[in-house]
């Protein structure tokens, strides 16, 4: 194998930074302890590093719950998902949600529904891929709970208008959250500015941290129940699973090494600028734009390289299966895509490559014009080579 060119960095970002191991290797030689259980300085001072972690994940989504104990951690996005809709829906509420859903939204929205607790409604998205505010707001019912939408896509890249949708969520009175997984760490989010009662975020993803850690921001109005429970470390002799954050919401040991990673990842996106970060990727984005553009035969699914969208491409070559492409591209040009269904399923089915999917090039902070030259010559001679059947 030659050189590898990773564009699937909306599966999960590679490489990580440096500072990211180094931390994690440091934490766990040093620290590797269970914080919250004992009062020993080993115990206290990786408690020091959970702690901060959450502080600086709250303040990065300017939580309006000071409290960093409203930050609470999961094992990844979908974890935090389910502790936020579970959480909160009663018998008889009804959920809007969208068509752009990742399954991690919408299978727990249909469990529910199946099991005749909750009604949803789905919002489509337009021809370009944006959800319509407006849909949204003729869609509320008084029995409207929640609002949850995908603030970005990972199909098409598509960033939603989450201020506009906050702000008619507030002026409603319907609690409003986003799976942040495709933005957090690429496009500000703002809890306060943007009224978002709620932010589940996944680690491992442009907030650059390792796999198996993420979490959910709980806003102060956010009336979460807890829907597991067992060992918090503390209060051990109380029958009932505490109340007070972030006990309510957390079970068990928590990934240590994983949060120590996610706060490096945090302290390297605060050097390096996350707009400094983000510019670099969506000019990469704009120039394997241009070339994929050029290639007879190629369909770029609502793509774009300006400040709506994320540094994510799909699209599909005529008479060619996304799963051949992405084979080809991985056996004969070592580049690393996504090819098939993306766990976006309606989006899937709205575009019409529902089985076979798309070829889905992602950008990071690593990837160089190397890469994305790369990727766009290859497509080309992959189109010249299967014209359409
Ligand atoms: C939009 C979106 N939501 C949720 C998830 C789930 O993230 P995780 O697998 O880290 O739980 C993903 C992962 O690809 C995603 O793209």
């Amino acid at each position: 194998m030659g050189e590898l060119h990773y564009l699937d960095n909306a599966s999960t970002a590679f490489p990580k930074p440096d500072r990211v191991h180094d931390a994690m290797s440091s934490f766990y030689r040093k620290l590797g302890v269970n914080p919250g259980r004992s009062g020993y300085d080993l115990a206290m001072e990786a408690g020091l590093v959970v702690d901060g972690t959450r502080r600086a994940l709250n303040a990065f989504f300017n939580n309006p719950a000071r409290d960093h104990n409203r930050l609470v951690f999961a094992a990844n996005a979908s974890d935090a998902l389910n502790i936020l809709i579970q959480g909160l829906v009663q018998r008889g509420d009804h959920v809007i949600s969208t068509q752009l859903e990742h399954n991690s939204v919408l299978r727990p929205l249909y469990m529910l529904e199946q099991a005749g607790v909750i009604e949803t409604d789905l919002v489509p998205f337009d021809g370009a891929g944006f959800v319509d505010p407006d849909e949204i707001a003729r869609r509320l019912r008084p029995s409207t709970r929640l609002v949850v939408v995908n603030h970005g896509s990972n199909v098409l890249g598509t960033v939603q208008p989450v201020a506009q949708i906050g702000r008619l969520c507030r002026e409603r009175g319907v609690l409003f959250a986003i799976d942040s997984a495709q933005t957090a760490g690429v496009v500000p989010i703002d809890m306060e500015a943007m009224r978002i009662d709620a932010v589940a975020f996944t680690g491992h993803k442009s907030l650059l941290g390792p796999t198996g850690v993420g979490g959910l921001a709980v806003g102060p109005d956010l009336p979460l129940r807890s829907t597991r429970w067992g060992g918090t470390g503390v209060k051990s002799a109380v029958r009932a699973h505490l109340e007070e954050f972030p006990h309510r919401c957390e079970i068990g040991t928590l990934n240590t090494l994983g949060i120590a990673g996610l706060m490096a990842g945090q302290e390297w996106l605060r050097d390096r600028g996350q707009a400094a970060i983000r510019a670099h990727e969506m000019e990469l984005t704009a120039l394997l734009l241009d070339g994929l553009r050029e290639i007879d035969g190629l369909t770029c699914y609502c793509a774009g390289a300006d400040d709506r969208h994320l540094p994510v491409l799909s699209c599909n070559l005529a008479g060619i299966d996304a799963a051949e492409v992405g084979t080809i591209l991985d056996a004969q040009y070592d580049i690393a895509v996504r090819a098939g269904l993306h766990c976006a399923p309606l989006v899937h089915e709205r575009l019409g490559t529902t089985p076979t999917g798309a070829v889905r090039f992602s950008i990071g902070p690593f990837n160089t014009r190397q890469d994305v030259e790369l990727a766009a010559r290859a497509m080309g001679e992959i189109g010249a080579r299967f014209p359409a059947r």
